[in-house]
This record gives C-alpha cells, structure tokens and sequence, in this order.
C-alpha cells in the first residue's frame, strides 16, 4: 500500500504512545523500510498486517479494533490532505458514493501504482445506505473507520451492520449505514 497509509499509521502511535512505543515496533516487525517511508512509495501489505498485530498487542485490544480506529484516524489525515471532496459533497451518503466514482478514481490518476478496493453504494432509503467492499486485502474494518469518521465530520450519527464479511467467508462485505436523528 501507499506511503500515504504508513506514515498515518506511524503518527497515529507516536500520537498515542510516543516515539520509544513505535521504535519498539519497528524493532518487531522489521519491515524492509526500516521504517522510512515516503508517501509516493508503495510498501507490502503483509507489513501493514504486523504493524496492526504490534499495535493490538500494545494497546491490549484486538486487530480489529486498531484497524477501524486506524481508519478513523486515517480519515482525518485524507481530509486534511485533500479538503476538496468533503467540500463537494453535501452530506455523508453522497460523500460515501463519491468514493468510487470521484475520490479512489482521482488517487488512480495521481497514483497509477495504487491499488484501490471495489465499492458499491446502494441507497434502500433516505436514512440507509449498503456499503459493498471488495478487496483481496480485506480491510473492511478500516473502511468501517473511515465510514464513522466521515460521519462525524457531517455531524450525522449513524450505525453499522457489517452483515456479510469476508473475514467470515463471503466473497465480499456489506455494510449496512443507517442514519439516525432528525
Ligand atoms: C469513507 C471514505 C473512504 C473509504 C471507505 C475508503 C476505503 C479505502 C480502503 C478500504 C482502502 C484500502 C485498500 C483496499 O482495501 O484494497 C483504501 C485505500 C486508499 N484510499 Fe480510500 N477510502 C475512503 C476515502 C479516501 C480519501 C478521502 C482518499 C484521498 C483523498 C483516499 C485515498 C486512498 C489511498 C491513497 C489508498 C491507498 C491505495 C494504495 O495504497 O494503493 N481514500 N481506501
């Protein structure tokens, strides 16, 4: 995956836990970078998979709770990086169906080299969205993060339903987002 992502992930436990915590992890994972990364440079996933682990054995919580708060954090990264497709659409759901035709579509161009997961967006109503993620990476929990943090950068409060997952079996993840309030 891109620079872009290892360097937020790096931030987030300097942030959380200072510099010492994300030497040791390095010390653990030993990735190939040493830990240097540039945003353009495209790193393993396998690499990103360890730093998760280190992460959860940290902090005492499980893999998965690190990605979706990684996602979370990685949302407020992107949006600063690039204010434009928060700014263009109007509401979390619309934003949410810009990921696939607008926003992943735009990395693509910057970025041939990139690798961007398959997502639907079907609305069943005003206050429903399934959110379909396709990836051989898996990262699904890092979608729901990054689903939640947008959310709150609407001021919408929503839920999610992870109702089919490829970490279960499936061939793709569905994420049910319902929105609640006014
Ligand atoms: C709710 C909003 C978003 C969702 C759900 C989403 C979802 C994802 C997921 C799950 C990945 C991991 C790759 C994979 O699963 O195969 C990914 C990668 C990526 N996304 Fe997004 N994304 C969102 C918003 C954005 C925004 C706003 C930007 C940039 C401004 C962006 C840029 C990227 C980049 C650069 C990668 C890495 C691609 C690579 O390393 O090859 N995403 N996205």
């Amino acid at each position: 995956m891109l620079g872009t992502v290892y360097i937020a992930l790096n931030d987030m436990v300097v942030d959380r836990h200072g510099v010492v915590a994300w030497d040791k992890i390095l010390d653990e994972v030993k990735p190939d970078s040493e830990g240097v990364f540039t945003s353009i440079e495209t790193y393993q996933d396998t690499e990103l998979t360890q730093f998760i682990a280190a992460i959860a054995a940290l902090e005492g919580i499980s893999p998965t709770d690190v990605e979706r708060e990684f996602g979370q954090y990685l949302f407020a990264v992107l949006n600063r990086k690039s204010p434009i497709f928060t700014q263009l659409a109007p509401n979390l759901f619309s934003y949410l169906r810009s990921v696939e035709t607008v926003i992943h579509p735009d990395v693509k161009k910057r970025f041939t080299d990139s690798s961007l997961p398959t997502i639907t967006c079907s609305r069943g109503d005003a206050r429903e969205l399934l959110f379909e993620y396709r990836s051989a990476r898996k990262l699904c929990y890092l979608s729901e993060g990054l689903i939640l943090a947008a959310a709150q950068h609407y001021g919408e409060a929503v839920s999610l339903e992870h109702s089919s997952c490829m970490h279960r079996g499936a061939d793709h993840c569905s994420i049910r987002v319902q929105r609640h309030g006014e």
